[in-house]
């Protein structure tokens, strides 16, 4: 069984196809009852077995009821992936103390309420683990977005911390960094213009987005068994965008072949 938060639309809803292509069932959670019903949709079509519970990832009691629910309606957990997010780009003078608490409270605050009830249900597989869902400006530098920056690097840290925690209740915890990834949330929020996308892409050392495929394929391994010594760990799937360009486009004066000695 995997609970994924965030599970009905974008890199959350290709998570959630690739978990049960490895035959688990599914508890997929966020505020928007149509944005779960249409996810839903979207896995049953594929063979899915979905349970879809309207959750705010804020609020604690809440997060109980989803736990709850699982407990009750499907006996177990085996994998909790903590994927909700909210962002958008702002100036840091320019952000208010409420949107700063909004996606800091999504973000760091959702990721360690679900992780916290998750883990009775999480104690007893025998394959536990725990999936969160960053971005390389945990460890790099988000300007524009540097509340979600602040919030991605809390949940590493957290994600370490409870790597160590839980690791002799044999629950293994570990991160995912995708790159830029086009999906209807980061085009609303964050690809918003042409232009941009394609100064984005200018930095990607692979010359591409992403794909939300292309996450879940980590995804599916780093929940498999084939990762059962993996904990505490992240990974960036991001076509090097993180590793940067270098300076001064130095390769681009890199002469072809190596001089001779007497040229
Ligand atoms: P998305 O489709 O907008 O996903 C965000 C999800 O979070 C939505 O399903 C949303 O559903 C849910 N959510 C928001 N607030 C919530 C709350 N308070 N409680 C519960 N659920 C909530 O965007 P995405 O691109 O797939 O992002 C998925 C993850 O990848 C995020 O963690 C994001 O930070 C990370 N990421 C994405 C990119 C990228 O370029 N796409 C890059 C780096 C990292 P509701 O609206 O129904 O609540
Ligand atoms: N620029 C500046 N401030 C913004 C903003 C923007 N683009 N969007 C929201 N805010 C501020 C609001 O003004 C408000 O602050 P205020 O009360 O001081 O005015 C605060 O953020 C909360 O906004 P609200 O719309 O009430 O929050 P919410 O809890 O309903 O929504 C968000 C949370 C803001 C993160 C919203 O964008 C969202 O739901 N996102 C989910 C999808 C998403 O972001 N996907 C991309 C994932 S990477």
């Amino acid at each position: 069984m995997a609970l994924i938060t965030g599970g009905g639309t974008g890199i959350g809803l290709a998570i959630g196809r690739a978990l049960s292509e490895e035959g688990y069932n599914l508890v997929i959670a966020s505020r928007s009852s149509e944005n779960l019903a249409r996810g839903a949709e979207h896995l049953r079509a594929s063979g899915a077995d979905v349970l879809e519970q309207p959750t705010d990832v804020r609020k604690p009691e809440q997060v109980r009821l989803l736990m709850d629910a699982t407990r009750k309606r499907r006996g177990r957990l085996d994998v909790l992936v903590n994927n909700a997010a909210g962002n958008f780009v702002v100036r840091s003078e320019d952000l208010s103390p409420n949107g700063w608490r909004a996606v800091v409270g999504i973000v760091l605050d959702g990721t360690f309420f679900c992780s916290r009830e998750a883990f009775p249900l999480l104690r007893e597989s025998p394959n536990a683990s725990i999936l969160n869902i960053v971005a390389s400006y945990a460890w790099m530098a988000g300007p524009g977005t540097a509340h979600s920056a602040a919030a991605k690097a809390g949940v590493l840290a957290l994600t370490r911390s409870l790597a160590v925690e839980w690791a002799p209740h044999r629950i293994r915890v570990n991160a995912l960094a995708p790159g830029p990834v086009r999906t209807e949330g980061t085009d609303r929020q964050l690809w918003t213009s042409p232009g941009l996308v394609e100064s984005v892409t200018r930095g990607i050392p692979m010359g591409r987005f992403g794909t939300p495929e292309e996450i879940a394929e980590a995804a599916r391994f780093l929940v498999s068994r084939r990762a059962s010594y993996i904990t505490g760990q992240v990974i960036a799937v991001d076509g090097g965008q993180w590793l940067g360009q270098g300076v001064m486009g130095l390769l681009d004066h890199a002469p072809t072949r190596r001089p001779a000695a007497n040229e």
